[in-house]
């Protein structure tokens, strides 16, 4: 007799109690993604706490090679340390990880996948898929109907990037800082190297030794490249910085076309691609906001104008919500698409692997 496939998948959610892993318990719930059993996975110090997912309560679990026999796929969001260890140990016990963190992005045998955008490169995997960081996720999002339509040289993106960016404690630090300087109060920065409250840094992430760009920059122009599958000839130069906004990103993207493309044409492309939204009337005040953005899965485009100074340059203001397709949601359309493709339950060659 044959055997059936069982009804969904067990699924872990590694960091459930974070800004992106929470976001992945709702978007699981709300796009009904087939999940038998969700085992919900944090640090030590989440032991005892519970989460919600489909109206019940599911008590958090540490991870051990215990807890993590016999899941089937792993939507992971616990920073790079935690999937360096964790996401091959998931894909030797046969489980497939879509992780969250930079760790493996630019790792070669690890697809880097936007999904809508390089769909196709989730059949390479091994085990592990990345998904890319949320800032160049909504950028090629927006660039990928012009990368098809009329091909792209350069791209001179400066970010303005909200503090959930960096996690539940950086939302905590705005609203105290936000509060404090208020009531008249010097608050110390504790997540962010200045108070950012009130203000914009220009500095999102870390300087490596050496560099004058920062790994977040340096993570706008591997992973566009990456994603893309463009080698050095696309020039990207990318400032990143972070603004006193709680959720959404927003970018001023200026881009260097190859054939010529007008702003009107512009438009079209970018309003029959799925996953976008064209909000551009500028002269009525409408135009893409991180308010209108945060909760919304779409990027929002607008701005499309121009560029003065070059016949082939147009500029555009890019506008997603971080925690949604800047994570959660990208995570939980990939996971779908493994399952469309039959990619899940598929013996995978580890990572690494010759
Ligand atoms: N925020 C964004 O917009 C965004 C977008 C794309 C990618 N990412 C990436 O996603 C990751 C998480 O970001 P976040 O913003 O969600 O951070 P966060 O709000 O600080 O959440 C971190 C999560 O990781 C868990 N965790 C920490 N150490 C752990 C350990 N040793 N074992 C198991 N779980 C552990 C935490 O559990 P406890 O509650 O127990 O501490 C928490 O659930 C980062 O790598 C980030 O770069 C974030």
């Amino acid at each position: 007799m044959a055997t059936r496939e069982p009804i969904g998948y067990r699924v872990g959610v590694v960091g459930a109690t974070g800004a992106v892993g929470s976001t992945i318990l709702e978007v699981l719930s709300e796009r009904d993604f087939p999940v038998s059993e969700l085992v919900p996975f944090a640090s030590e110090r989440s032991a005892g706490k519970q989460v919600e997912f489909g109206g019940r309560k599911l008590e958090i679990r540490p991870l051990s090679p215990e807890t993590i026999d016999g899941v089937e796929l792993v939507l992971s969001s616990a920073g790079g340390s935690v999937s360096a260890e964790w996401a091959p140990r998931f894909a030797d016990a046969g489980a497939v990880v879509v992780d969250n963190t930079s760790y493996w992005r630019m790792h070669d045998d690890v697809p880097l996948v936007v999904a809508g955008v390089n769909d196709e490169a989730a059949d390479e995997h091994r085990g592990i898929v990345a998904n890319p960081n949320c800032t160049t996720m909504q950028m090629v999002v927006a660039l990928k109907p012009i990368w098809d339509t009329a091909g792209i040289e350069r791209i001179v993106v400066s970010t303005y990037q909200s503090v959930s960016g960096t996690g539940r404690r950086a939302i905590e630090e705005l609203r105290e800082q936000s509060r404090a300087v208020l009531e008249g109060e010097q608050p110390d920065p504790e997540v962010f190297p200045h108070q950012v409250a009130f203000n914009v840094i220009p500095q999102v992430e870390t300087f490596s030794d050496g560099d004058d760009y920062t790994t977040e920059e340096r993570k706008v122009m591997n992973e566009t490249r990456k994603i893309l599958a463009a080698g050095k000839e696309l020039g990207v130069s990318s400032t990143c910085v972070r603004v006193p906004v709680v959720t959404g990103h927003s970018e001023s993207v200026n881009v260097q076309t190859r054939e010529p493309l007008s702003p009107e044409e512009c438009r079209q492309v970018l309003a029959a691609h799925p996953g976008i939204l064209v909000v551009d009337a500028p002269h009525e005040g409408i135009y893409p906001l991180a308010i209108d953005a945060a909760g919304r899965d779409e990027v929002l485009v607008g701005r499309v104008r121009r560029d003065p100074s070059h016949e082939r340059c147009l500029n555009l203001w890019v506008v997603g919500d971080n925690l949604r397709k800047g994570a959660a949601t990208n995570a939980v359309q990939v996971a779908e698409l493994l399952h469309e493709r039959g990619l899940v339950r598929a013996a995978p060659q580890p990572v690494g692997a010759a």
